[in-house]
């Protein structure tokens, strides 16, 4: 049986309890303070003009914003799957525990999903998976895939779009983070720059790169890779443009993020058929 939506003042102190990754107005006055914004951005998203009918996968889902963007243009059946203890995450060996305790704090254990998913009176089922898991014996196959934001966290992102592909039947759409400077520099040539120190930050490539990736991991791109900025959100600190800031890499890319938001590539892809295996 469907749990009944919580009052709103019972929702808003929910949602005040813990930190947001996404930003999602969840029922009249009670919007999530996210880590980031992507409301501005589902729009620009090329999903299919009408997903109805449609059975569709969210990878790496954290407070579920594109499970329920897909359930909100019509899908049949959303499933998303994400990975609820951060110690599972890929971390770069010998990587901090008090690191991994803050930085894995913001998932709060999957609460903010399930807050978000009532209050919604969303039907999307929630999976603990990894992405290196997915197996159509498991999962069964997806007309859409939505994989935002994780392929920087992964030590092997070509295995994950592999494992992807599995379940993939007809389109994979990817929205990830980009190295801008290297896709300014070289846009005709797939790098990338190996961060792998201490958080699971992992390979940013450049948008020529995130194509390369799709095509390694057995996918055709058909549209993009194209440049764009994920916004900071309510819940994230922004920095004020200094010469201090502008003398670091991370100083720059902090400025970067509060006056654009974070640089970020969307592609569409389809699997590729007659592969092996
Ligand atoms: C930066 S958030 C991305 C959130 C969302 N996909 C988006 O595009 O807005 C990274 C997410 O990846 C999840 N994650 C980390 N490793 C994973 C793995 N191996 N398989 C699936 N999800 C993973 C984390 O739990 C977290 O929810």
């Amino acid at each position: 049986m469907e749990e009944s939506p919580p009052a709103t003042s019972d929702l808003a102190a929910e949602v005040a309890a813990i930190e947001w990754y996404h930003t999602m107005e969840l029922a009249p006055g009670v919007t999530t303070r996210g880590w980031l914004d992507t409301r501005p951005v589902a729009p620009t998203v090329p999903f299919p003009p009408s997903l109805d009918g449609k059975r569709c996968l969210d990878v790496a889902t954290f407070n579920g914003f594109w499970a329920f963007e897909m359930e909100r243009r019509g899908a049949a059946e959303v499933v998303a799957i994400d990975v609820l203890d951060p110690l599972r995450w890929d971390w770069p060996v010998g990587s901090d525990q008090e690191t991994i305790r803050i930085i894995g704090s913001r998932l709060a254990g999957g609460r903010g999903f399930e807050i978000a998913r009532r209050a919604l009176g969303s039907s999307v089922e929630r999976l603990e998976r990894s992405v290196y898991d997915l197996d159509p014996d498991d999962l069964g196959h997806f007309d859409v895939v939505y994989l935002g934001s994780l392929l920087v966290h992964l030590r092997d992102p070509v295995a994950a779009l592999e494992r992807i592909r599995s379940v993939c039947r007809d389109m994979l759409i990817v929205v990830d983070g980009i190295d801008l400077l290297l896709t300014l520099l070289l846009p005709w040539t797939p790098v990338a720059r190996l961060d792998g120190k201490d958080r699971p930050w992992w390979w940013y490539s450049n948008a020529a790169g995130l194509g390369r990736l799709l095509e390694a991991g057995g996918f055709d791109v058909v549209e993009g890779p194209r440049r764009m900025f994920m916004p900071p959100g309510p819940g994230q600190p922004r920095a004020r443009p200094s010469l201090r800031l502008l003398r670091s890499r991370q100083g720059r890319e902090a400025i970067l993020m509060a006056l654009k938001g974070d640089p970020h590539a969307m592609a569409v892809a389809r699997p590729r058929s007659g592969l092996q295996p």
